[in-house]
């Protein structure tokens, strides 16, 4: 899969991609991302990105020349599965979306900045507006960084079998079961018996059963 990431902050995007699971698939070329600074395509000598918004009001508004112009820069040398746009009035992302995009082959991930983006631009070019959260971020880049993680980890090849995104939570909508490692007692804590009683099947019920219970009491809204 490719990822182009448009930004205005580039920077902000240099580590989250260049550490362990995420490194290891970039370098495995099962997955290559790519971010692009959208000043490059700034107007005249400042380079100018945002502007005053029509009708009067409180902050600037990333102008449509500089990002029209960079995304069909990008249109040009292959075709886009999706054009994403990552915004707090998107839709909100989760397991479902991630699933569904692990299976695509070219995604282009827009960051908005300051009060948002030409809203042209969501109607003719967007084709897909995504939220990680009810809350507002300075910029759509950490948000980006949430999406890509949670998408690449899909790809066949990117995790092993140990590090398998199959029992991940919030597949099949459950929250995963608790997970315990060494020592079997700590402080007076004690690792559940029948995680230590060898008995595959009793293990795999217990993990279900508890898994069920979390999700039950934690998420009640995954509706199990
Ligand atoms: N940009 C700012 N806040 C955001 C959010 N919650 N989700 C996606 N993009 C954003």
């Amino acid at each position: 899969m490719r990822i182009d990431i448009i930004s205005a902050v580039p920077k902000l995007l240099d580590s989250p991609f260049s550490h362990s699971i995420l490194q290891r698939a970039v370098k495995n070329n099962i997955i290559s991302i790519h971010v692009h600074d959208i000043r490059a395509f700034g107007l005249g000598k400042s380079r100018q990105i945002d502007d005053y918004q029509y009708g009067g009001g409180a902050g600037m508004v990333m102008m449509i020349e500089p990002l029209f112009n960079c995304i069909e820069s990008l249109n040009k040398e292959r075709k886009y599965d999706e054009i994403i746009f990552m915004t707090p009035d998107g839709a909100l992302f989760d397991q479902k979306t991630a699933n569904s995009l692990s299976l695509k082959r070219n995604l282009m991930i827009i960051c908005g900045h300051y009060k948002g983006i030409d809203h042209r631009l969501r109607e003719h070019i967007i084709t897909k507006e995504i939220s990680i959260g009810s809350y507002v971020l300075s910029g759509g880049e950490i948000a980006a960084a949430a999406v890509v993680d949670a998408v690449c980890r899909l790809i066949p090849g990117v995790m092993n079998d140990e590090t398998s995104a199959l029992s991940d939570s919030f597949q099949d909508d459950l929250l995963a079961a608790p997970v315990y490692t060494r020592p079997a007692e700590f402080n007076g804590w004690k690792v559940p018996d029948v995680l230590l009683s060898g008995h595959d099947k009793k293990i795999e019920e217990w993990r279900e059963k508890e898994s069920i219970e979390r999700t039950e009491k934690l998420r009640p809204d995954l509706n199990h």
